[in-house]
C-alpha cells in the first residue's frame, strides 16, 4: 500500500531519503568497518559509573526522577552548565538564559522554528551538518552556502551573499572542530563574523558539540564569548563528552528566546527526561569531569594521528584531507570530477563504509569529490585494516 502523496505537508517535501541509506544500513554489519558514524567510542563510556549513579537516583529521588520536570531543565543541572559556560567559554552574562534540551538537534530545531518562515535566507558551510540541513529544510528555509577554508567558513563569499539577498536572516556555523571538516575558524574570522552579522542584523546560531574534544590546550573563543549585542544562539551537548544515548544538551541565548523556545518545548516534548538530565548532573559532580574528558582527548588525537599516517600511506596521491586538531571528523577530497556517491557504493562492496560529501551540501543532487571519515569509532586495527582496503578501492575507483 503506498501512502497518499497529497496528505504529506508541504513543509516535508523538500526533504529527501538519503540516496545511501543502503551504505548506512551496512555500517552496523557484522564484518564491516564503518568510518561513517559520528559516534564517541564505547568503550569509553563510564558504564558503571552511570550504573551506580542511575541506581542511587532511583533509590533516593525516584519522585524526581519519574515524575514530570520543568521545562526549562532540572534545576542543578541547569546551574552546573551555566557555570562550566561560564568559566570555561566565558558566556551566559547579562541578558543571557540558559534551557536544557533533548539534545543539540532539538535546541537547533527549536531555534530554527522560532526564527524562520518559509523563505527566509540562511547560510551554512559548505559541507556542513546534515541535521541542521534537514531542519532547515523543513521550515523551508532558503538555503545559501559558503565554502569552508582551512581556517573556517569564506567570510569574502559571505558578504557577498548578505550584500546581494537581503532576505538572509540567520547564519549557522560550526566553528570549532567542524563537522564534518574537522575545520576550526580562526579567532579574526570569528570576529569579523561577529561583526558582519552585528552590521546586518543577522542571528548567529553557533553550534559546538565538539569544542571540548581539542588535541592541544589551545582554546579558541566562542563566538557567543563575543556577543554584546544578544544575537548568538549558543548549541552544546552531554552527546560527544559523556553519552549521545542520554539525549541531553542545552542553548543558551538571550532570555527572550529561551522563554520562546520554552513555550516551544511544552508542545514538542514538555521537558527533557528527568533520569538522564539527573544522571548528568550527579556525574559531572561526583566525577572530574575533565579528567574523562582528557582520557577522550587523548584517545582521539591518537587515533586521528594513526588513521591519517595509514592515508598518507595507502591513498591514492591525489586526495588530500584536512588534518584535525580536535573533534571526530577527516575530510578528504578526491581533486578531481569523481563523485563519491559512486566510489562509496563500490568501496561498501569491500566491506568498509564512509560517508560521500554530497550528503552534507544544499544541493545534495550535485556531486561531491569529498567524503568524511570518522576515526574515534574503531581501533588502532580496524583503523589500519580499513584504510589499507580503502586505499585499495579508491585506487580502484580512481587511479593513482
Ligand atoms: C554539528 C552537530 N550538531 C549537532 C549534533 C547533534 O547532537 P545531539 O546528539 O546533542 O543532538 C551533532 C551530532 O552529530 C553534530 O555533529
Amino acid at each position: 500500500v503506498v501512502f497518499l502523496e497529497y496528505a504529506i505537508a508541504n513543509r516535508m517535501k523538500t526533504l529527501k531519503g538519503s540516496a545511501i541509506r543502503e551504505i548506512f544500513k551496512m555500517a552496523g554489519k557484522p564484518g564491516v568497518i564503518s568510518f561513517a558514524g559520528g559516534v564517541p567510542a564505547p568503550e569509553l563510556f563510564p558504564n558503571e559509573e552511570l550504573a551506580q549513579i542511575s541506581a542511587d537516583i532511583l533509590r533516593k529521588e525516584p519522585e524526581l526522577a519519574l515524575q514530570y520536570g520543568i521545562t526549562e531543565g532540572y534545576m542543578p543541572l541547569r546551574k552546573a552548565v551555566k557555570q562550566r559556560l561560564l568559566e570555561k567559554e566565558n558566556i551566559g552574562k547579562d541578558f543571557d538564559e540558559t534551557i536544557i534540551v533533548s539534545g543539540a538537534q532539538q535546541g537547533i530545531e527549536h531555534a530554527i522554528k522560532i526564527l524562520i518562515n518559509p523563505g527566509d535566507g540562511v547560510v551554512v558551510e559548505q559541507p556542513s551538518f546534515i541535521g541542521t540541513l534537514n531542519a532547515l529544510r523543513s521550515y523551508e528555509a532558503d538555503l545559501y552556502s559558503v565554502p569552508v577554508q582551512e581556517d573556517g567558513m569564506d567570510l569574502d563569499r559571505l558578504e557577498d551573499l548578505i550584500r546581494k539577498h537581503p532576505h538572509i536572516k540567520m547564519i549557522y556555523t560550526i566553528p570549532t572542530f567542524q563537522n564534518p571538516t574537522g575545520v576550526s575558524m580562526s579567532i579574526e574570522k570569528r570576529k569579523t563574523l561577529y561583526e558582519l552579522a552585528c552590521k546586518n542584523n543577522l542571528i548567529i546560531l553557533e553550534d559546538n558539540p565538539y569544542g571540548e574534544l581539542s588535541f592541544d590546550d589551545e582554546k579558541l573563543p566562542t563566538i557567543k564569548s563575543l556577543d554584546t549585542e544578544g544575537i548568538v544562539i549558543y548549541v552544546g551537548t552531554f552527546s560527544k563528552i559523556l553519552s549521545p544515548g542520554l539525549r541531553v544538551g542545552y542553548v543558551c541565548a538571550h532570555q527572550d528566546l529561551v522563554g520562546r523556545i520554552t513555550v516551544n518545548k511544552q508542545i514538542s516534548d514538555v521537558h527533557t527526561s528527568m533520569l538522564p538530565q539527573m544522571m548528568a548532573y550527579e556525574f559531572m559532580t561526583r566525577y572530574p569531569m575533565d579528567d574523562y574528558i582528557q582520557k577522550m582527548r587523548a584517545l582521539y588525537k591518537h587515533r586521528c594521528n594513526f588513521m591519517i599516517e595509514k592515508m598518507d600511506e595507502h591513498f591514492p596521491e591525489r586526495c588530500s584531507h584536512t588534518n584535525p586538531r580536535g573533534g571526530l571528523f577527516i575530510w578528504c577530497d578526491l581533486n578531481g570530477d569523481f563523485d563519491t556517491v559512486e566510489v562509496a557504493r563500490e568501496c561498501a562492496k569491500d566491506l568498509v563504509v564512509f560517508v560521500p560529501g554530497s550528503t552534507f551540501m544544499v544541493d545534495m543532487e550535485k556531486k561531491s569529490s569529498g567524503f568524511r571519515l570518522n576515526y574515534s569509532n574503531m581501533g588502532d586495527e580496524a583503523i589500519e585494516k580499513g584504510i589499507r582496503i580503502l586505499g585499495r578501492s579508491l585506487t580502484k575507483c580512481i587511479g593513482k
